[in-house]
């Protein structure tokens, strides 16, 4: 039935669509085709045909449980080496899935949020100081840098309680190279045909052994510390390493410890520092936003020097802000799901068991029958309470859907949210009048070259 959904016109042998694409930019590149395509379309590449959803009907359709699942496909199954049966790249038949999704749930309740509080305060002090002496020396800050030297140092301290040392450093941390190295080449093997990879890519396959020795070697040290100190104090680790099963009393293996702690360094900070940078610029760029935004931090935490768990949850409009971030730049921007039987997708679309689609979260969330025709506009009005109630359900997925969603999204949501408030209360943001907004992509999404001057305000010391 795959003749009934629209392909582009020219099609190549063997290279399919792929000629003309942008080799590193491939998300934008289907955002592209959908424009051009419609709701739903394929694309072929090296002999393979992909399935793109991005209407609203068809996508909620897609998040129907009883009928489709997390597929592990394209980018999330090019991880597989580096993070395994890890959370986020385990098939949901693997059993380790179910069993580390059990043991790590209540490492992100609501009391385990409120515990880590103080120490994501402590990091956004680190944060506020390096850019208080950036603004004193008279110069600008690199945006996207920043948030991830804060966003990296968060989850390892509240995760980990293991310090990167990422403010005293003056080039990123060896650590998120060699991230940013597997996540690029995990991405580049989307771009060449399988069985000649390893010709094509030779030099940048030796190159990612060497990140993901890399990245094992620095995760195998901070496990065997904390092997050597006993316990930490009840973070995620100390769940990992420690908890077992509440029904079946099994504990995580050693490897699977490894590739969860990867998995939760990466997944735990990446998509959270574009998240952060996205809704800088959008700040920075809407004056009229940001200052409204402003008001609300100076009257919802007025001169609290600290403001407390229950203060950042009551900054609302920021909130929203960050939600009208995320509907424009997702920055984990699609999932996969595929078909747990036969099955017709949104009546019109049939489907065999296995068959999977692309959800491509950016074009969903700019659906005109559901964000108007206006939906390019940044108004984040769009997720007042009202807004959000008369809009259909499963139209806004920045976090992916079902079983297999984000199970740090209260994580993120509250770090955003305090950094934001923290950062609109300290200072004024500039953006350079000629800075046109480019999308860098590495799987995830973040805004190129972003950098802000800064003004300090009044603030509580
Ligand atoms: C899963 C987005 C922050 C850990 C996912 C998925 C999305 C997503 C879309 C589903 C992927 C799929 O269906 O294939 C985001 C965004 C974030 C964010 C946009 C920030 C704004 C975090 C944080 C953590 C985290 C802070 C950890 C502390 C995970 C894990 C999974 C996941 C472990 C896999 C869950 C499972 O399959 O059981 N995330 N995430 N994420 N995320 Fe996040």
């Amino acid at each position: 039935e795959l003749h009934r959904i629209p392909h582009p016109p020219h099609r190549v042998p063997l290279l399919g669509d792929v000629l003309g694409a942008d080799r590193h930019r491939p998300l934008q590149d289907s955002m592209r085709f959908a424009r051009a395509l419609g709701p739903i379309y394929r694309r072929r590449a090296f002999g393979k045909e992909f399935v793109f959803v991005w209407g609203a009907r068809l996508a909620a359709d897609l998040a129907d449980e009883s009928r489709f699942a997390k597929h592990v496909g394209l980018g999330v199954a090019n991880l597989r080496p580096v993070a395994g049966d890890g959370l986020f790249t385990a098939y949901n038949h693997e059993p380790n899935w179910q069993l580390a999704h059990d043991v790590l749930a209540p490492g992100f309740s609501r009391e385990a949020m409120a515990g880590y509080h103080g120490m994501m305060l402590a990091v956004a002090g680190r944060l506020t100081d390096h850019w208080d002496r950036r603004q004193a020396a008279g110069h600008t800050v690199d945006v996207p840098g920043d948030m991830t030297r804060l966003t990296l140092e968060t989850i390892a301290r509240t995760g980990f309680g293991h310090d990167f040392g990422s403010f005293e450093r003056d080039r990123p941390h060896p650590f998120v190279t060699a991230m940013v190295g597997t996540l690029t080449y995990a991405q580049r093997l989307n771009s060449v045909p399988g069985p000649l990879a390893p010709l094509l890519l030779r030099a940048a396959a030796r190159r990612n052994a060497a990140d993901m020795d890399h990245l094992n070697r620095t995760v195998d040290g901070l496990v065997a510390a904390r092997r050597r100190s006993g316990g930490g104090e009840g973070d995620l680790l100390d769940r990992m390493l420690a908890t077992a099963h509440p029904v079946t009393g099994e504990k995580l293996s050693a490897e699977n410890v490894r590739k969860q702690v990867i998995t939760f360094l990466v997944a735990g900070h990446e998509t959270t520092s574009g998240a952060l940078s996205f809704a800088l610029y959008y700040l920075a760029r809407h004056p009229e936003i940001a200052a409204r935004a402003r008001a609300e931090v100076d009257r919802v935490w007025g001169d609290t020097p600290l403001p407390g768990y229950e203060q950042v949850a009551k900054l609302r409009y920021v909130r929203r802000v960050l939600d009208e971030s995320l509907r424009l730049w997702p920055t984990a921007p699609a999932f996969a799901r595929e078909a747990r039987q036969d099955t017709v997708l949104a009546g019109d679309h049939p489907m065999l068991r296995g068959a999977w689609a692309l959800v491509l979260t950016p074009m969903l969330h700019r659906e005109p029958e559901v964000w108007g025709e206006d939906a390019e506009r940044f108004d984040p009005d769009r997720f007042t309470a009202a807004a959000v109630r008369a809009r259909p359900p499963h139209t806004f997925k920045p976090f992916g859907t079902g079983a297999r969603a984000c199970i740090g999204r209260q994580f993120a949501l509250h770090e955003a949210t305090l950094v934001l408030g923290l950062l609109l209360r300290r200072y004024e943001l500039r953006l350079d009048p000629g800075y046109r907004l480019t999308v860098a992509e590495r799987l995830t999404l973040m805004p190129e070259g972003l950098r802000l001057r800064l003004e300090r305000r009044p603030v509580p010391p």
